[in-house]
């Protein structure tokens, strides 16, 4: 049935650099179709058309792989599409695979290429008649090519459109010989066009610039509708937010160029890039011919096209806000890949920053085959020794190992397996994970791995005193090993020997970083990550305990970065500080999750302090306003707010324990996730000197329901408690 095997890859025969050209095929039926069949495939990015209708409806395919290994294909139904006289034309950009920034200097070594081309399509149309004959027509030698009127296309610099471009010249295609074999069928969802917002305002900043604003910092891209003079210039930058002063600031996307350019040819036309993505709020509009209305502007958001399963929602507005900043944080980077951030040259898939934000993620959004996806693509950019690359897909960097960062390979599949009780990710990814596990072991003397290059405690406040990387190796090094552990237990695998290796490094980092039942380590990521990461005994986890507490409380706020943040506040509130961990969640001043929300936030930024209470910002190099990584906070919100956990001991909700922790300053919690069995749900509200909390249990699961004073086991069905 696939029929995509058949055919070649094809490309242009004269080098086209960043602009698009179409590959295309004329052909004549006369026989009544019953069905018909595409396969398509690029490496770069394609949009494929059948008489000038697109086919389906997804954005930037074939996605982003490891193109070293795999390139996937889409099967599309266009059956619809054929009549008597087809032309089927598809159009091709470099995408993912050919962008090159700062970031990307090596583009080359991943480019796999057997031609001097740099990008290539291939497709099959496999039709079947009325009368029971088929026929298929691959791209070949027989195919044309032609330039288009898409001048320049680029991931990070943006798109050039000349809609004056005349596209007569036409060449054979040339057939390469890139290997078939590494097509592959697509494995998550695409991406789609999710949600249009229209332009909020238009404005000129004090320094004279016309600029258009969405309300909402965005990853997609803009569709406009605009008449000007036949080769009249107008170009548009799509920026994140206005500095201090209210005028246009760019400076944080560094090398993005950010960009549309539009030729106009006299008539009204409307479009948008179809080959890139930009993350935004703002549009600054140069040279526009005509007067700038709003209406003539709508914001496209893109993303995964996964489905929505979690909610929450809460007596104070600035956290429901803060949670709504969560949701779009995941959208922004949930677009194939996750991604650190989708504005600047970067928009790579760190592995640390999607290990902090998966359980979140997987709460958020029905993420299971986007992880399963990327995780294949994480397989793929590990070596042989175990490490795994900083960012997946790998780029040929030929670097990895980081903690917090490689333990992604553990990390992730254990929480999708939690979330969704979905063994065959643990199946798929237990030799992978196991290699990073043996590579911590391979790496560590007398059960304490030290050395290695890390990010440590990525962005924290603790200042000259930040966790060390010894004690954040080990911490991971422990936590991977547990996962590792309870993984090969679930698969039937005897794991005594990394029991021993846990058993030997535990007593290695008592000795080390312990003492008194305390970590020596005086920082809150320290004593967090032990509090959760479950190690402890119940008389340290006491001590240690009281040590986060009083920490925090003598300074009042948070300090942790990206390794700490996601384990803070349950550190807190599993071990009898609920209040104190509420505390930071509603702390306004910086920092803390509010200060953002107060200075106009849209989405979570990747510093605490990324806009200064004065508004100028934390530094140009590497200020993102659009980072997940603090967004992990949710997972708190749901699981210790509104308290939907799951037994521990039996992933996927099956068996669900409501242990909602309440305070006044909030007033009333209400949350649900939509579960494999279907919709978990609770809510809390104060009343006058009690409080009332119903639970809602889904079909064939059972839960325990912790209120004070009261334990109660429930089946299925819904529950109310008034206390
Ligand atoms: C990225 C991060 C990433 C980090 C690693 C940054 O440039 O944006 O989010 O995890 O580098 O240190």
């Amino acid at each position: 049935m696939d029929h995509i095997y058949e055919a070649k890859w094809i490309t242009t025969p004269v080098a086209c650099d960043e602009a698009v050209y179409a590959l295309e095929k004329t052909f004549a039926i006369d026989k009544q179709v019953r069905r018909a069949t595409l396969q398509a495939s690029a490496l770069g990015v394609y949009v494929v058309e059948i008489g000038g209708v697109r086919v389906g409806d997804q954005i930037l395919s074939p996605g982003w792989t490891d193109y070293r290994f795999r390139v996937q294909y889409q099967t599309y139904d266009v059956t619809d599409l054929l009549g008597a006289d087809n032309c089927i034309r598809a159009r091709v950009a470099r995408g993912w695979r050919m962008h090159r920034s700062g970031w990307q200097a090596n583009y080359g070594e991943q480019k796999g290429l057997t031609t001097d081309s740099d990008t290539a399509f291939v497709a099959a149309l496999f039709i079947e008649y009325a009368d029971g004959s088929t026929q298929t027509i691959p791209t070949d030698a027989s195919w044309l090519c032609r330039e288009t009127g898409t001048r320049m296309a680029n991931m990070y610099n943006g798109e050039t459109f000349d809609a004056t471009f005349c596209e007569t010249f036409a060449r054979p295609a040339l057939e390469t010989d890139f290997p078939m074999d590494l097509l592959t069928a697509q494995q998550n969802e695409p991406v789609r066009e999710q949600i249009r917002i229209p332009a909020s305002r238009v404005f000129t900043t004090p320094q004279g610039d016309t600029v258009i604003d969405f309300g909402q910092n965005l990853t997609g891209y803009v569709e406009f509708s605009v008449c000007g003079e036949k080769g009249h210039k107008a170009s548009i930058r799509c920026f994140e937010v206005l500095d201090k002063d209210g005028n246009v600031y760019v400076e944080n996307l560094r090398a993005a160029q950010t960009t549309i350019t539009y030729y106009c040819d006299g008539t009204r036309r409307t479009f948008k890039p179809e080959f890139t993505f930009y993350g935004f709020q703002y549009l600054c509009l140069h040279d526009w011919p005509e007067d700038v209305k709003a209406e003539n502007f709508t914001a496209i958001v893109l993303f995964s096209d996964m489905k929505r399963t979690g909610w929450f929602e809460c007596g104070d507005k600035d956290v429901n806000r803060l949670f709504e900043n969560v949701v779009w944080g995941q959208r922004g980077n949930f677009v194939d890949v996750p991604t650190d951030c989708p504005q600047r040259d970067e928009r790579l898939g760190w592995t640390g920053d999607a290990q902090v934000f998966a359980r979140t993620a997987s709460y958020i959004y029905d993420v299971r085959k986007f992880f399963k996806k990327w995780l294949r693509d994480l397989t793929h950019g590990q070596y042989a020794d175990g490490r795994v690359e900083h960012v997946i897909p790998a780029i040929g960097w030929r670097s990895g190992g980081a903690c917090g960062w490689s333990d992604a390979a553990v990390i992730c599949p254990w929480e999708i397996y939690r979330t969704y009780g979905d063994r065959e990710v643990l199946v798929e990814q237990y030799a992978s994970m196991r290699s990073w596990v043996d590579f911590m072991r391979a790496h560590s003397t007398d059960g304490l791995w030290l050395g290695g290059d890390h990010f440590a405690d990525w962005l924290n406040l603790d200042g000259d005193t930040p966790t060390s990387k010894p004690y954040l190796q080990n911490a991971y090094f422990l936590y991977s090993t547990s996962i590792l552990i309870r993984t090969g237990k679930l698969l039937g695998i005897d794991m005594t020997e990394y029991e021993n290796c846990f058993a030997d490094t535990l007593a290695a980092f008592r000795a080390r970083f312990m003492a008194d039942g305390k970590i020596t380590e005086n920082t809150q990521t320290a004593c967090a990550e032990a509090l959760v990461f479950g190690f402890l005994n119940e008389a340290e986890q006491k001590s240690v305990a009281a040590q986060l507490a009083q920490l925090v409380s003598e300074c009042g706020h948070l300090k942790t970065g990206f390794l700490g943040t996601p384990y803070l506040l349950h550190a807190l509130s599993d071990n009898g500080y609920e209040t104190l961990a509420y505390d930071l969640l509603l702390r306004h001043e910086f920092p803390g999750w509010l200060y953002s929300v107060d200075n106009g936030a849209t989405t979570i930024w990747e510093h605490w302090d990324s806009r200064n209470p004065d508004g100028t910002m934390w530094d140009a190099g590497m200020n993102s306003f659009n980072h997940y990584a603090y967004g992990s906070v949710a997972q708190w919100m749901f699981e210790c707010a509104a308290g939907i956990r799951h037994d521990e001991q039996d992933a996927g909700f099956a068996h669900i324990v409501f242990k909602p922790l309440t305070d006044k300053r909030l007033g009333y919690v209400k949350a649900s996730i939509e579960t494999v069995h279907g919709a978990a749900a609770s809510e809390w509200r104060l009343t006058d000197g009690g409080c009332t909390y119903t639970f809602t249990v889904p079909a064939g699961c059972t839960a325990t329901v912790i209120l004070p004073g009261k334990t109660e086991e429930i089946g299925a069905g819904t529950y109310t408690y008034t206390i």
